[in-house]
């Protein structure tokens, strides 16, 4: 099979088509030909040398979120057959490039896909798992009562765009950081509030909640003192006599709540965003333009 392989760590242009063994079905798994497969700021890390535990040492075939069809089950799966139309993730920090998305065929573990419905647009269902996952499971950290004050930066990506959503449906009030020619996409999204990325997060509320889905500035700055600070990613600790509860959410696998978010986005209830979709083979030029910014929606690798 093709596959993309980061050759080195470096910039995109480490990024190179790759032929590997086709992958097979073994015990618990299965054999998923993969339509579309989104480009995540974990995969730009990894490429860098930036994985939780330390480099991953190259060559490495990245990604974690994908879609596309079983092609063969190995022993011990019952539920899934050959054609089904599935979704997920590759827990790419546990796999460590051993299994990566940016390829024809990925040997997934039963539990890191779910079945997806005929209508769901692949490229869409590629950009589901990681993203809704991390922003559901923040929002589980945060664990606030409806109506209180929540404010999320990043509001316009992945992660923040399901975290709007997911907060505002729980009764959330939004407040929500994210470029000024997205307020309308955030505000449909639920946030009651739109916060132009410049905003000084220190003249933000306080508010008793921050999910800090991008790390943009202090949002330790905008937490009211006993409030809930989760980041997405590691960060200073606040000084423990405002008694700020902080946590980084870390993404785990759970296939019942993905099954959940992706029935949600499948029905309407949950929107997502893909601004352009390109030839596996372009991974390269797909990283150099989600590292210039300034996207509507996910990149979409088409191996
Ligand atoms: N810990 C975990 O388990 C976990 C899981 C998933 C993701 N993450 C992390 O979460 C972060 C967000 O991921 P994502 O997939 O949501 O990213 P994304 O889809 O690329 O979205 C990032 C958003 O933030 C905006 N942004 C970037 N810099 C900004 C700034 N200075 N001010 C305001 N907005 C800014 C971007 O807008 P522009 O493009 O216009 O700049 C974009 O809309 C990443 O750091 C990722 O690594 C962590």
């Amino acid at each position: 099979m093709r596959a993309v392989a980061a050759t080195a760590v470096g910039g995109p242009e480490v990024l190179r088509v790759v032929e590997r063994p086709d992958p097979v079905a073994g015990p618990g798994k299965v054999l998923v030909r993969v339509r579309a497969v989104s480009v995540n700021p974990a995969d730009l890390g990894a490429r860098r040398g930036l994985v939780p535990g330390g480099p991953v040492p190259p060559p490495f075939v990245l990604g974690w979120d994908f879609a596309g069809e079983v092609v063969t089950v190995g022993d011990g799966v019952t539920d899934l057959r050959p054609g089904t139309r599935v979704a997920g993730m590759v827990p790419w920090y546990l796999t460590r490039g051993d299994s990566g998305a940016y390829a024809e065929l990925v040997s997934a573990e039963r539990d890191w896909v779910v079945p997806i419905p005929d209508d769901l647009d692949l490229a869409a269902a590629a950009t589901v798992a990681l993203n809704a996952s991390t922003a559901r499971q923040a929002l589980e950290l945060i664990a606030a009562e409806p109506g209180t004050p929540l404010l999320v930066t990043g509001a316009s990506g992945g992660v923040g765009g399901f975290a709007v959503q997911l907060a505002a449906q729980a009764g959330l009030r939004v407040i929500a950081g994210a470029g000024r020619d997205d307020e309308e996409w955030v505000r449909g999204l639920g946030a009651a509030e739109v916060l132009p990325r410049t905003a000084d997060l220190a003249t933000v509320g306080p508010v008793p909640a921050v999910l800090d889905a991008v790390p943009v500035g202090t949002p330790a700055a905008a937490v009211a003192d006993g409030g809930t600070l989760v980041t997405t990613r590691p960060t200073p600790s606040v000084d423990p006599a405002r008694r700020v509860r902080q946590h980084v959410v870390m993404v785990r696998l759970d296939p019942s709540m993905l099954a959940g978010l992706m029935a949600a986005v499948a029905e309407g209830r949950l929107r997502t965003r893909v601004a352009v979709t390109l030839p596996l083979a372009e991974a390269a030029d797909a990283h150099r333009l989600v590292e210039a910014g300034g996207l509507r929606g996910k990149v979409v690798l088409v191996p």
